[in-house]
């Protein structure tokens, strides 16, 4: 039974891993592109993916496993926008669908601590989709008039900085 969860467990942290780096790697390029907005939200959900990690190991310490840092996917190199969220969109379901049936698992493997812990992640990463799908639904309907009101949006705190109004 604790087998069968650490490895579980495992297998979370290389996923979690993989969304750190590519939430990471989104966050430079929005930053980079002059996405304010967006650059924010990739880097507190890779925070939040991070401390999903600290969770798990926690667990796979406690079980008396061992914990592999290893990703489980390398990191797309995407610079588009609409193709990043859908990536992310796309990793935050695939991870509420695996967590579901993982907290199953455990729960049949008499291990309720797990399964909780699983719970508790699928009820984050179903809020970072929902984070995710408004951020689409926003450049769906406001086009590029979304992005570049947050690089002008960049340019006033700039200026406002630089003459100390802020
Ligand atoms: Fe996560
Ligand atoms: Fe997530």
């Amino acid at each position: 039974m604790k087998e069968k969860s650490i490895q579980l467990l495992n297998k979370a942290v290389a996923d979690e891993l993989s969304a750190v780096h590519q939430y990471m790697y989104f966050h430079f390029h929005c930053d980079d592109q002059g996405y304010d907005l967006l650059a924010n939200l990739f880097k507190r959900t890779a925070i939040e993916e991070m401390l999903h990690i600290e969770m798990l190991a926690e667990r796979i310490l406690f079980l008396k496993g061992e914990v592999e840092i290893k990703a489980s996917e390398e990191t797309k190199k995407l610079h588009d926008v609409n193709k990043m969220l859908q990536i992310a969109s796309e990793m935050e379901t695939k991870s509420a669908d695996d967590y579901n049936k993982w907290a199953n698992e455990c729960a049949q493997n008499a291990d309720s601590v797990s399964k909780k812990l699983f719970e508790t992640l699928v009820g984050d990463e179903e809020r970072h989709f929902d984070q995710y799908d408004v951020e689409m639904e926003n450049l769906k309907k406001f086009g590029d008039n979304y992005l570049a009101l947050q690089s002008i949006e960049r340019s006033k705190n700039i200026s406002g900085q630089s003459l100390g109004v802020q």
